[in-house]
């Protein structure tokens, strides 16, 4: 599978067949669905859906969702995503990282990564985040990789803090 990106601690790799029950952990703990209630991955049934979904679409498109592992210990501990958003008509990041895992920086270091990536590799001019206001976890972490933020407002129903960055040409 390709690598995507790295920072000093992390790997930012496609997923594969062997992670379904690493994604699974990651989307049932209930810490996470409580700021990422909509799109739910219940079961192991749906995460093995889901990364097969994955799986066809690294050949196709460059917007995806990667696996986020520890170089040190080889474990996948979040995902992260490049998507297309209707909602914010353009593209925009997100990132879960398993609750025990929280609070050492690795959203900061592998949005900082994946943020690069994106604007210098696949030439996307601007990459917003969009995340719950109560969600202070996400908010610092965007603001640590140098996310400015744009607006408030409300986002699949939840009072919404906007944030983005733009490519220096
Ligand atoms: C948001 C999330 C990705 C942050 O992951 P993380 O690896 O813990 O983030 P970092 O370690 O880089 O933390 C950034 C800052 O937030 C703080 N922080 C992390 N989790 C926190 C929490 N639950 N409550 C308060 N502060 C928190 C860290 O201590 C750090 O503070 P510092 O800059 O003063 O050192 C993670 O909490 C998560 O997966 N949440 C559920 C899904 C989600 O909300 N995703 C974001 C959608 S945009």
């Amino acid at each position: 599978m390709n690598i995507i990106t790295e920072t000093d601690r992390l790997i930012i790799r496609e997923f594969d067949e062997d992670d379904v029950l690493s994604l699974y952990k990651i989307e049932s703990d209930h810490r996470i669905i409580k700021y990422i209630p909509w799109n739910r991955l219940s079961t192991m049934k749906e995460c093995k859906r889901q990364i097969n979904k994955y799986i066809s679409g690294y050949q196709r498109d460059m917007l995806n969702s990667w696996a986020v592992v520890v170089k040190e210990t080889n474990e996948v501990i979040g995902i992260t995503q490049l998507i297309y958003s209707s909602k914010i008509r353009g593209v925009e990041i997100g990132t879960k990282i398993h609750p025990d895992y929280w609070s050492k920086g690795y959203a900061s270091e592998l949005t900082r990564a994946v943020v690069n990536y994106g604007l210098y590799e696949l030439g996307i001019d601007e990459i917003t985040a969009v995340t719950d206001v109560n969600n202070a976890g996400a908010i610092k972490s965007l603001i640590n990789m140098g996310m400015s933020l744009k607006k408030y407002g409300y986002y699949n129903g939840a009072e919404s803090a906007f944030f983005s960055v733009k490519r220096n040409n």
